[in-house]
């Protein structure tokens, strides 16, 4: 809990380091927190937060797939994704277990309007080599993103067993959006990914402001 706590402020802007009025501003980098009525509305659909949040898995694991295969050459994205997939498989198992106790089946995969938006945003067109900053950075936020809202969940949530079912999400999604950003200062010049960082920070602010409060979706 500790480590994540650095982690937390690590990325905080110097300014905010001292400011302990909201530990969620700026979480991770993020410039804009959730809004707090979200988790009220999550907690009273679980069962679609949990399909979601399995998909979301689902996702992460095929995602880490996908760049080895894309980027096979590289020895080091190699060894470092090959867990994560075993990881996030294990969350996806986690999560279905979750739903298997309630006596719920996973429901059908829905269309991921924060990803597909995210998506529009990745540089177009180039080589692969100049894709794959985006493609780390994407992963990234995708990973900020989800901790702040497990971290969410993990503190607001009425049920106890559920909220430390999130905090144990938080943690290992916060060591995974670590790991993307020092990949990608692994493979690139580290001002280069400071400044495309930043790029990607205020679009995912004006993405989420731009969304509506939805209580069935992770994101
Ligand atoms: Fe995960
Ligand atoms: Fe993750």
């Amino acid at each position: 809990m500790h480590a994540v706590r650095s982690i937390f402020l690590l990325h905080k802007p110097a300014m905010m380091r001292n400011d302990h009025t909201d530990d969620l501003r700026n979480i991770l980098g993020l410039h804009l927190p959730t809004d707090p009525r979200w988790v009220d509305l999550a907690g009273k659909s679980m069962e679609e937060i949990l399909t979601d949040h399995a998909y979301c898995e689902q996702k992460a694991a095929s995602s880490c797939i996908s760049l080895i295969l894309r980027y096979p050459h590289m020895e080091r994205l190699v060894e470092e994704l090959a867990p994560i997939v075993t990881e996030e498989w294990g969350h996806f198992r986690q999560v279905l277990a979750e739903l298997g106790k309630r006596g719920l089946r996973l429901g059908r995969q829905r269309k991921d309007a924060y990803v597909n938006k995210l998506l529009d945003f990745e540089k177009k067109g180039g080589t692969e080599q100049e894709r794959l900053l985006d493609r780390l950075l994407i992963c990234a936020l995708i990973e900020a993103r989800s901790c702040e809202r497990f971290k969410r969940l993990s503190e607001g949530l009425d049920d106890a067993y559920m909220r430390d079912f999130y905090r144990r999400f938080m943690e290992s999604e916060a060591g995974h959006y670590t790991l993307f950003i020092t990949l990608a200062e692994h493979c690139f010049d580290k001002e280069k990914v400071r400044a495309r960082w930043q790029e990607w920070l205020r679009f995912e602010a004006e993405l989420m402001r731009s969304m509506d409060l939805r209580g069935d979706r992770v994101h």
